[in-house]
């Protein structure tokens, strides 16, 4: 494992981490998967494009408007990959954001992806000092509206034939959370402690 990998954030059982070289076979392993794949922009993923992805991964840099950055996932036990979080700087408008995430199943159901986007949206907000974060998710991907509204964004859009996916124009649900309503659901949790 590099242990020179940045260290973006942490939460109490994961770290969000630049990815490096030895994730490449766990990350091949799941975004090859046609349930994984099923939501998303590729079908079919092949191990030269999971090398090829990687390291344009590791030249990257955060915070870059008109950019997808994609943050590894990784048990801090044992610093294995089980997932990824993508963030966009939108180019016009640095200081929204737009995330995606996807969990290995066989880590899935286990929480780990809410902890994972909790912890984003702190660093964005709290260390990035994003104004909104926003998320699409196609109407039928149930277990990321569910994961979308546990962490606690809003539904702020029904979107008609938003997303050509696969050949076929499917609606989309746009997600949305503000910087101070970030702030104010901390304030209620500290309150209900
Ligand atoms: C979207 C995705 C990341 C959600 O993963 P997930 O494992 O369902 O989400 P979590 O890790 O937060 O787990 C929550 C589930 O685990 C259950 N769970 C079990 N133990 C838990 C624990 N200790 N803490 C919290 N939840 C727990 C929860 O009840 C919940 O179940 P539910 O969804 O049936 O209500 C995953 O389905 C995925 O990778 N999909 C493919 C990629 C994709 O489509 N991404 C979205 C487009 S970018």
């Amino acid at each position: 494992m590099d242990n020179n990998a940045t260290i973006y954030t942490e939460t109490n059982q994961l770290v969000l981490r630049q990815f490096c070289l030895t994730d490449i076979e766990s990350f091949y392993l799941y975004r090859s998967r046609p349930d994984i794949a099923r939501f998303q922009s590729w079908d079919n993923y092949q191990h030269d494009q999971a090398v090829a992805f990687i390291n344009k991964q590791i030249e990257a840099s955060p915070n870059i408007p008109g950019a997808w950055l994609q943050y590894a996932v990784a048990l801090k036990t044992t610093n294995q990959l089980i997932g990824d979080c993508a963030v966009h700087t939108l180019e016009t408008v640095p200081d929204i954001v737009e995330i995606g995430f996807t969990i290995a199943p066989e880590y899935q159901g286990k929480g780990y992806a809410t902890e994972a986007v909790t912890g984003l949206l702190g660093y964005l907000f709290e260390i990035l000092h994003k104004h909104k974060v926003i998320a699409y998710s196609n109407v039928e991907n149930e277990s990321s509206i569910r994961l979308l509204e546990r962490v606690g964004m809003r539904r702020e859009g029904y979107l008609l034939q938003n997303y050509r996916s696969k050949g076929i124009w499917v609606d989309e649900y746009l997600y949305a959370i503000l910087q101070q309503e970030w702030k104010h659901s901390l304030e209620h949790q500290n309150l209900s402690i």
